[in-house]
C-alpha cells in the first residue's frame, strides 16, 4: 500500500509573517494524520521553514533546482544547498518552469538526475495542455515527459521519486480533472512504468495536483492510483490545506 503524500506548492508567495502564521498551524495538526505532509516555499524562505518545522514529521522542499552541481549559474539554486536547508524534496518540470522559463523534457531530466545525485526526492510534474487534451494528445504528452526521465536515470530512480500529474487546463482555474479522467491518466504513467518494472511502478506515488480543494480532495484520492496531492492555491490557506491532509487520510 502507497503512502499518502500532500504537498504545498506555495509558488511566489508568502513573506516572513505568513509563512510562519502557516506553518505553526500545519505543525500542530498532523497528530491522527497517517499521509505524508510537505511544503515547498519560494528559495529564501527554507531557512525559516527549516528551523519552524524542526523536530515535526512535516517535511519540505524546494520549487526548483539547477541542473548543475555549482559555478558560475548567476540567481540558480544547487542541489547541494537545498541539502543543507533540509529539503527532502524538490519539484521538477513543473508546468509553470516548463511554459513561463523555457524548461525542456532535457532540461527537466537533468534536473531530476542532479536533485536525485545528491539525494533528493525529485518530484517530476507532468501534464497537458488544454489544446494538447483536445487533440486527443494527453497519453503522448504526459508519456514523452516521463520517458525523457526514464531514458536518461532509468527506472531504478523511479523507485526514490514521486510524479505529478499537473493538467495544465486545471492549475489555478478552479477546473479540477474529474476523478476518472485524473485516474486514467494516472494509469497511463503507472503502466509506463510498469511496461519497465511492476515492482518499481506499484510502489511509485503519483500525485494529482490542478484545483485541489477539500470539497473534491476525497474523490480525487479515492482513485486506485491517486496517491495524494500536490496542491497551490488551497495550500496558501490553512485550513484548507489541513481539510485536504485530512482528504488523504
Ligand atoms: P492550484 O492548486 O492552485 O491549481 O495549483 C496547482 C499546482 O500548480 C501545484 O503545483
Amino acid at each position: 500500500m502507497r503512502k499518502k503524500l500532500v504537498a504545498g506548492n506555495w509558488k511566489m508567495h508568502g513573506s516572513l509573517q505568513q509563512n510562519a502564521a502557516l506553518l505553526e498551524r500545519i505543525k500542530a495538526a498532523m497528530s491522527g494524520l497517517t499521509c505524508d505532509v510537505a511544503v515547498c516555499p519560494p528559495y529564501p524562505y527554507l531557512g525559516q521553514v527549516q528551523s519552524i518545522l524542526a523536530g515535526s514529521v512535516v517535511t519540505w522542499g524546494a520549487q526548483s533546482v539547477s541542473e548543475h552541481a555549482a559555478g558560475a549559474f548567476t540567481g540558480e539554486v544547487a542541489a547541494s544547498m537545498l541539502v543543507e536547508f533540509g529539503c527532502r524534496y524538490v519539484l521538477v518540470g513543473h508546468s509553470e518552469r516548463r511554459a513561463l522559463f523555457g524548461e525542456t523534457d532535457e532540461v527537466v531530466a537533468a534536473k531530476f538526475a542532479a536533485a536525485q545525485k545528491i539525494g533528493l526526492i525529485p518530484v517530476l510534474c507532468v501534464g497537458e495542455t488544454l489544446a494538447e487534451r483536445e487533440a486527443g494528445m494527453t497519453a503522448a504528452v504526459v508519456t514523452r515527459q516521463l520517458s525523457a526521465v526514464l531514458n536518461r536515470s532509468g527506472v531504478a530512480a523511479m523507485a526514490s521519486a514521486v510524479v505529478a500529474y499537473e493538467p495544465v487546463w486545471a492549475i489555478g482555474t478552479g477546473v479540477t480533472a474529474s476523478p476518472v479522467q485524473a485516474q486514467e491518466v494516472h494509469a497511463v504513467i503507472r503502466a509506463r512504468v510498469g511496461a519497465l518494472d511492476v515492482v518499481v511502478a506499484n510502489g511509485l506515488r503519483i500525485l494529482y495536483g490542478g484545483s485541489v480543494k477539500p470539497q473534491n480532495a476525497s474523490e480525487l484520492f479515492g482513485q486506485a492510483d491517486i496517491d495524494g496531492g500536490l496542491i497551490g492555491g488551497a495550500a496558501l490557506v490553512a485550513d484548507d490545506f489541513l481539510a485536504i491532509c485530512q482528504a488523504a487520510n
